[in-house]
């Protein structure tokens, strides 16, 4: 009876109070102390909480939520269930169960520009608790960079790891095994940069090649071509002598123990050629030009425009020059491998024979090279003008022969049995006479020949010279230059032979 009285009151007293209830444990985060937050009702009266048989310290309580933590206990994998029973002081119990959330690896990845391997991630634990085991040829154990979150780890990869294929594996303190496909990355070498990046084709320089992951690097190429003499290889920088001579592909390659390569394209240039000095010999230039190389395969000659033969010895390279240049200057372009200079040169005529003409005046003829833009002046005595070939307008009076060998002059009246001076004179822009020239000059003889009455005397222009064959379109079919131009010796010519000649020279400039 007694018994059945006490019943009876505490099952009023608990009606009053109602029955304790757990509606939600919050989930506390994985591997981190957690204030852990009871929702339920009549909460009013609890006196302890455990989780499993680990005390956790009571923070608050209202009939609707009590609060306990922080609750440290890491050791529980997250895949277990933990248990929470709630104690009351009427001696009453509550139980619940909640897991911790299950961490999960979503993306990783290499940054090689900060040299990190980094995962995201959800549900993760704090850093402190995580570690990552890289193995190349050897395992190093490595923990988060501070700027690590909580959603992602960041590890700071030694730049001196062997690129290739190694293992990475994420493991937390608190035993929670990663099922994340993980377990193989490559990891590339890469090279950052290549000093110094502008070679010298004909002198090997020491070269440097810095980047990161070179662990245990085997192997050099440029440009395919394995590099022979690799000097020292160290963490992050591999020294070799550069080979000498042009290699058209300008990529260099690393090959690590792995047989991981890295490649960097267009990692470098060569000096680019430079054209020191040209020299006139006769018909010929030679050009001094350095960073050249010494292979002529990777050389390419240009006068003005047009490709020409040469021969290299050395630093000089020789070119024939066409005897038909242009006027002006002449455009000299030297290529080695992909770089070209250019140089302008203002060639210089060449004079090699000139008939002797007559002391009545007639006409002159010039052989030589490079004398289709020329200007001519006669002199006699060594300096003394004797005409400038060139009237009023600084139009030429001499005919010359496209091909610029042959040009035929009209001559004034000379002092008999001396000699005479002609000037062939090339300028830097033709018609200006005040621009840069170069000059060529070249002695002849003028010779005797008596002096007609003053109405045949023949004038010193060609217009005026008594003779039909200055016309251009003479029926001269005499087709032989030389055997009718008078010699250099003082021979007397007669007049109808120099008319002869002025017709073979008309002749001779079509
Ligand atoms: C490259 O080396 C050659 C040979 O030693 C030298 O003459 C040339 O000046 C060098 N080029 C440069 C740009 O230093
Ligand atoms: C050089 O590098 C470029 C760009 O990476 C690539 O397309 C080319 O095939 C490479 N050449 C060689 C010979 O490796
Ligand atoms: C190049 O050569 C061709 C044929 O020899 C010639 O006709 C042309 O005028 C040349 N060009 C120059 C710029 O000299
Ligand atoms: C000389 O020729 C090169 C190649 O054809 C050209 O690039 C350069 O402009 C020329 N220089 C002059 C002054 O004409
Ligand atoms: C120079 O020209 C004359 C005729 O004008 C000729 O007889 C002689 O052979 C020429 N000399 C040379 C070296 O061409
Ligand atoms: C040229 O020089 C000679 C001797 O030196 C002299 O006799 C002659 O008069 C000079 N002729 C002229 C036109 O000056
Ligand atoms: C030039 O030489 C010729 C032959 O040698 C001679 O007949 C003539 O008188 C000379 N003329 C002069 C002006 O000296
Ligand atoms: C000739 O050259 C001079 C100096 O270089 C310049 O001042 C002048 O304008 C040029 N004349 C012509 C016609 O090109
Ligand atoms: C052509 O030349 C001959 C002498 O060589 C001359 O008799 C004739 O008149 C000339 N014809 C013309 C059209 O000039």
């Amino acid at each position: 009876m007694k018994l059945l009285l006490i019943g009876l009151i505490l099952t009023l007293i608990n009606f009053a109070n109602g029955q304790p209830k757990i509606n939600a444990i919050t989930q506390p985060q994985y591997g981190a102390s957690s204030i852990i937050t009871f929702d339920g009702d009549n909460f009013l009266t609890i006196s302890s909480i455990k989780i499993g048989t680990s005390v956790c310290k009571l923070v608050s309580q209202t009939a609707t939520q009590a609060l306990c933590g922080p609750f440290s206990d890491k050791l529980t994998p997250a895949t277990s269930k933990f248990i929470a029973t709630l104690t009351f002081t009427t001696t009453a119990t509550v139980t619940g169960d909640f897991k911790y959330a299950t961490p999960q690896i979503q993306l990783y990845g290499i940054d090689y520009e900060n040299h990190y391997f980094w995962f995201y991630g959800t549900n993760l634990a704090p850093s402190s608790n995580y570690k990552l085991a890289v193995t190349d040829t050897s395992t190093i154990n490595l923990t988060p960079t501070p700027d690590s979150s909580a959603s992602q780890m960041n590890f700071l990869l030694p730049i001196s790891l062997t690129g290739g294929p190694c293992t990475f594996t994420v493991s937390d303190t608190l035993g929670f095994t990663y099922k994340t496909p993980l377990d193989t990355i490559v990891v590339s070498p890469t090279i950052q940069s290549i000093s110094p990046s502008v070679w010298n084709a004909t002198q090997s320089q020491v070269i440097t090649i810095t980047g990161i992951f070179f662990g245990n690097t085997v192997n050099v190429k440029v440009g395919g071509n394995t590099i022979s003499n690799l000097a020292v290889t160290s963490a992050g920088a591999v020294f070799f002598d550069s080979p000498t001579g042009f290699i058209s592909i300008k990529n260099v390659t690393i090959e690590t123990s792995k047989q991981s390569v890295g490649t960097l394209s267009n990692a470098f240039t060569y000096n680019p050629p430079t054209i020191s000095d040209i020299t006139q010999v006769n018909e010929a230039l030679e050009i001094t030009a350095y960073d050249i190389g010494t292979d002529s395969k990777y050389i390419q000659i240009y006068i003005n425009g047009n490709s020409t033969d040469f021969i290299l010895s050395n630093n000089v390279i020789k070119v024939t020059v066409p005897p038909s240049i242009n006027t002006g200057e002449t455009n000299i372009t030297v290529i080695s491998d992909t770089q070209s200079v250019s140089s302008l040169f203002l060639v210089k005529p060449l004079l090699t024979n000139i008939s002797a003409i007559p002391s009545i005046g007639g006409f002159v003829t010039i052989e030589g090279a490079f004398l289709n833009d020329c200007y001519f002046q006669i002199f006699y005595n060594e300096s003394t003008l004797a005409k400038d070939l060139r009237d009023k307008d600084g139009n030429n009076l001499c005919d010359r022969s496209k091909k610029g060998d042959v040009v035929v002059c009209p001559t004034p009246v000379m002092p008999a049995n001396t000699t005479f001076t002609i000037k062939a004179i090339r300028y830097t822009d033709n018609q200006n006479t005040t621009s840069v020239q170069k000059i060529a000059e070249i002695e002849g003889s003028v010779y005797f020949v008596e002096t007609p009455s003053p109405s045949q005397t023949p004038s010193p222009t060609i217009s005026q010279t008594p003779s039909p064959s200055q016309t251009p379109h003479s029926n001269s079919t005499d087709s032989s230059h030389d055997e009718d131009t008078p010699s250099n010796s003082n021979q007397l010519l007669p007049i109808y032979k120099f008319i002869l000649l002025s017709f073979l020279l008309s002749f001779l400039l079509y």
